[in-house]
């Protein structure tokens, strides 16, 4: 059978795929266009997708003989899972293999708001620092404070643990108790107006889209931090921009934005915001495991076996 890869992955990965199918691997530096993209999925059985590639009707139509699509991500907001599977094609994901990576990623951007480095990394590069002094660029401690985590998943869970290494409690708010141990669950609400860092797990849906807008931004503490490792558009950028010029939050860490690869112009002038280009699951490891599980699905779907990890069409984001 015949399987199109969109993006350049680790050479072993590939070899799986072409001892058992045509190939089909998108080598160029750029993405390719959408109209390029049908054309040669036209032919296809199997696809391995990226993030930035859409399995929407569209795709689906150009491929009347697909019959797996393998996203290698976590995240399938790139896909219309329910329009797939009534047309018998089955959606993977990326899950497990990836959430010590983000969770991880996500504590590096904790660290690094709370603490200033990226601000004085810049500092120093601008040849501005002038020495040690007393009150120089204090930052905010962790120890007592409060995560609060939005969204009761798997990564919401590894960045929970990682928590008692730092001394704070948590707090969870989703849409029901995921019984995590010496976590507090608590209306989502009351997590933003009690929590001094608040990170964002859930996933992208037409009921996230927008979870951090105004509203939102003005139920949080002045002297909390907001932490976005999961998908863009779950922030208002704009209403974000706005609570961070009016004060109304200390800063925030961003590794996902709402048009990638833009970023809102008003983020690039704070200092109190650390920016870092989707880069939760960019660990060799991880990115080497999320590759074979993509093309480990492929493998068992065109040979008739179930997928390891579909994604179910219910739970299908727009
Ligand atoms: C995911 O897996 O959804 C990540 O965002 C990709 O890095």
């Amino acid at each position: 059978m015949r399987v199109l890869v969109t993006r350049r992955l680790p050479r072993a990965v590939i070899e799986r795929l072409e001892a058992e199918h045509d190939v089909d691997v998108h080598r160029g530096d750029a993405q390719m266009s959408v109209e390029e993209f049908h054309s040669r999925l036209a032919p296809c059985n199997g696809v391995v997708v990226l993030l930035p590639d859409r399995i929407d009707k569209a795709a689906v139509d150009a491929a009347p003989n697909l019959k797996v699509a393998a996203n290698v991500a976590v995240g399938y907001d790139n896909m219309d899972v329910a329009y797939a599977s009534s047309r018998g094609v089955v959606c993977t994901n990326t899950p497990d293999v990836l959430t010590d990576a983000v969770a991880d990623f996500t504590w590096a951007l904790i660290l690094d708001v709370t603490r200033r480095l990226s601000e004085g990394d810049r500092l120093i590069r601008a040849g501005k620092w002038s020495g040690w002094t007393f009150e120089f660029m204090i930052g905010a401690g962790l120890q007592g404070k409060q995560l609060g985590i939005v969204g009761g998943g798997r990564i919401g869970k590894a960045v929970a643990a990682r928590a008692r290494a730092f001394g704070m409690t948590v707090a969870v708010s989703s849409r029901r108790d995921p019984g995590w141990a010496a976590a507090e669950f608590m209306p989502f609400d009351k997590l933003l107006s009690t929590s001094d860092i608040v990170s964002l797990q859930v996933p992208l849906t037409a009921e996230t889209r927008h979870l951090i807008s105004k509203p939102a931004l003005m139920k949080m503490k002045r002297t909390a931090f907001l932490v976005n490792t999961t998908r863009g558009p779950v922030v208002d950028e704009e209403a974000l921009v706005w609570a961070l010029k009016e004060h109304l939050l200390a800063g925030a860490a961003l590794d996902v934005y709402e048009r990638e690869p833009e970023v809102h112009r008003g983020l690039l002038a704070l200092e109190n915001v650390v920016l870092s280009p989707h880069l939760g699951s960019a660990a060799m490891e991880t990115r080497t495991a999320m590759a074979d599980l993509a093309v480990a699905n492929v493998l068992a779907v065109l040979s008739g076996k179930p997928a390891i990890t579909p994604i179910a069409p219910l739970a299908s984001a727009p």
